[in-house]
Order: structure tokens, then C-alpha cells, then sequence
């Protein structure tokens, strides 16, 4: 992911519409760049540790923050792999623990009952947009 070039790093991502009005808020990138039913792990904020990820469904898009609530693992297995093999569930690597992709609910493993840190993202001109302090 370092030195990855995502669509927020394109002249046309950075075009006068597609900038945060607040400035509060960074861009992860397109909404296209997730495969439908498929996840994407993000790189931390700039002077952060820990990054997030995306699952999308369609048109929607769940964020959350890339650490396991057991022991704050990052939870995928390889490079924007974070679902289980039917695509399911969200799975951390490092125990198993299983998550609604939904809600972020850990239905099973360790930290059962717990949840995920849900990220609030929006999407504006098909690019996904998420609080700059998500995940410091
Ligand atoms: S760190 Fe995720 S299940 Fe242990």
C-alpha cells in the first residue's frame, strides 16, 4: 500500500468538487477501486499507526478502523484480504475472529460480542471520504 498511488492522487480526484470543503476529512479513494463484494485495506492518516479498511456491498461502502478489538492486530490475511473465503464475514488473521461486514459485530472467536471501530465515511462523486483523524 506505501507508495501506492490511489484515485485521490489523480489530477482529476483533486479537481474543484472533489476537495473536502472542511478539510477535516481525507479521501481513500474510489468507490470502483473495492471489488463488488470485496474488501481494500487503506495506509494510516499521515503521522498514524493504524490504517482501515473497506468492505463494499453494491453501492454501499463499510469502513472501519484496521485493528482487531482482541489484541489490536491488523486483521488481514494478505494485502486487501480482509473476508473469508465465501466473502461473508470479516476475518482477523491472527485468531479468527469473524465480523459483520455490516456493523462490524464479532459474531465468533475471541472477542465475540465486541465490534469492530466503525469508521463514518461518505461518498461523493463515486469517491470515498472518511474523517482525517479516522484511525489516530
Ligand atoms: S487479534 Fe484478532 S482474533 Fe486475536
Amino acid at each position: 500500500m506505501e507508495g501506492e498511488v490511489t484515485a485521490c492522487d489523480r489530477p482529476e480526484a483533486n479537481a474543484k468538487g472533489r476537495e473536502s470543503p472542511a478539510q477535516s476529512e481525507r479521501c481513500l479513494g474510489a468507490v470502483e477501486e473495492i471489488p463488488d463484494g470485496g474488501s481494500r485495506g487503506y495506509a494510516p492518516s499521515p503521522g498514524g499507526f493504524t490504517g482501515l479498511f473497506a468492505v463494499r456491498r453494491g453501492a454501499q461502502v463499510f469502513v472501519y478502523v484496521n485493528a482487531c478489538p482482541h489484541v489490536g492486530l491488523p486483521l488481514e490475511i494478505q494485502p486487501h484480504r480482509f473476508l473469508d473465503r465465501a466473502g461473508e464475514l470479516i476475518v482477523c488473521a491472527a485468531h479468527g475472529a469473524r465480523f459483520r461486514p455490516e456493523d462490524g459485530h464479532c459474531v465468533s472467536g475471541p472477542c465475540t460480542g465486541d465490534a469492530l471501530e466503525a469508521v463514518a465515511a461518505r461518498i461523493a462523486d463515486g469517491m470515498i471520504w472518511v474523517p482525517q483523524k479516522a484511525g489516530l
